[in-house]
């Protein structure tokens, strides 16, 4: 026996200590259940990820399907169906340029692979000096030091001397397409000539709770790539897999990005999956270059027990025409924001796309707004999304993709309910 460990309680060591975690007992459709018979309407997808609710029979089938045959190879020695199936689908259903894909475990790994492209895309090119990336503030791109160089978020902070001193630019105002000037006003700053790519956002999630650029935000964003011979970087990590609607978020305009990340929904919250979607400009790189990516990878990437599920999430989804639900129930959703926006003073804005809405809430009402309401919503039985850098402070309410009309108007009622607690505190 441990002297020094718990003697009972928990032995996990929790990102906040004192903070008591009701324990999970089980989850089907939208709903989680706790050990003590709780129900919880999971208005958050866990972590953004279960795209299609808990216990899809389809995914529990593929993972039972494909466990039983084979989880895990090196993917530098065999390839297997499901990641091939899975790359097939991923291409078809991407726009035209994108024409590749590769595999990873986590966003932040596919947001770090896709920077390690976009450099060794222009070393390739004969242009080895240009190895920096511009992001924006109030941003998320991961946990990892190379993620996290580019996060515009309060998690940075503490460990700021080893990260890398990125310019970043303002995040855009939804209301005002000029914010995105700023990006050629730091690409002249910075010097094109040391820039490998802009990595975006295309709807902000973690840190600016589902703000949407305004519309010819990215059109003009592209534009401003091309002129100065700069990659496009699209994170989609929390926006894509139909989550907003269409498969990319990037979808709602005209444009393509030159490297794509997936993550969260595409292992809809049953394996550890993610992925980055290459277009033929930068495969064309590769392939009139060194004809090899440099760019390593993960124990885990690529295992079939992953990309199996990965297959059943796509198939489900389609089966299910849920991009047009995301479509539907979003309109509900917003809807719902909106009249609590306009009921509650907490509430500063209501906003987003598809099912990646939020709100953001006001400090100066209720202190720390954000963590008091995800804690009342708790309390009611429902589970949303913090979200916010310390500056920006929010929620989100991005419920999995299969929520009908009838839990839409529940999530509102919830909500309405915490917000009215945390107001009257
Ligand atoms: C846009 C975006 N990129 C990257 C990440 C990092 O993904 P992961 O937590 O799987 O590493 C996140 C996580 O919230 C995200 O929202």
């Amino acid at each position: 026996m441990n002297a020094s460990g718990p003697s009972q309680g928990s032995a996990l060591l929790r990102s906040e200590l004192d903070r008591r975690l009701p324990t999970v007992s089980h989850a089907r459709g939208v709903f989680l259940w706790d050990s003590d018979g709780r129900r919880y309407l999971d208005a958050a997808s866990g972590s953004i990820a279960a795209v299609l609710g808990h216990a899809h029979p389809k995914a529990i089938d593929a993972l039972q399907a494909q466990a039983a045959k084979v989880s895990h190879v090196y993917r530098g020695s065999f390839t297997s169906e499901p990641t091939e199936e899975l790359a097939r689908m991923l291409v078809r259903r991407s726009p035209a340029p994108v024409q590749r894909v590769q595999f990873a475990n986590s966003g932040s790994e596919a947001v770090e692979i896709a920077v390690k492209m976009a450099i060794q895309y222009w070393q390739e090119r004969g242009r080895p000096e240009k190895w920096k990336v511009i992001s924006r503030l109030h941003s998320y791109h991961g946990n990892t030091l190379g993620a996290l160089s580019l996060s515009g978020h309060a998690r940075r902070s503490r460990f700021e001397k080893l990260l890398h001193p990125f310019p970043m630019v303002k995040a855009p105002d939804p209301f005002d397409v000029t914010a995105v000037e700023d990006f050629e006003r730091a690409l002249l700053e910075t010097g094109a000539d040391s820039v490998a790519a802009i990595i975006v956002e295309p709807i902000v999630g973690a840190s600016n709770p589902a703000l949407v650029p305004p519309p010819g935000y990215h059109e003009r964003l592209r534009e401003i790539c091309d002129a100065h011979d700069v990659l496009l970087i699209a994170d989609e990590v929390m926006s894509g897999m139909h989550r907003s609607g269409t498969f990319l978020a990037m979808e709602e305009s005209t444009v393509t990005a030159d490297i794509t990340t997936l993550g969260k929904g595409l292992g809809g919250g049953y394996v550890p999956l993610s992925a980055i979607l290459v277009s033929e400009r930068v495969v064309q790189g590769f392939e009139r270059g060194s004809r090899k990516l440099e760019t390593g990878g993960h124990t885990y990437a690529a295992n079939p027990l992953a990309t199996a599920v990965g297959v059943s999430v796509l198939e489900a989804i389609d089966e299910g025409d849920l991009g047009q639900n995301a479509v539907d129930r979003g309109q509900e959703l917003l809807q719902g924001l909106a009249r609590l926006e306009a009921a509650h003073p907490v509430v500063e804005s209501a906003r987003g796309r598809g099912l990646l809405c939020g709100l953001v809430l006001d400090d100066r009402l209720v202190s720390d707004a954000a963590r008091e309401l995800v804690d009342a919503a708790a309390d009611v039985g429902l589970m949303i999304y913090l979200a916010g850098d310390g500056e920006i402070n929010g929620v989100l309410v991005a419920p999995p993709l299969i929520v009908a009309a009838e839990h839409i108007q529940e999530i509102i009622v919830l909500l309405d309910a915490a917000l009215s607690a945390i107001e009257s505190r």
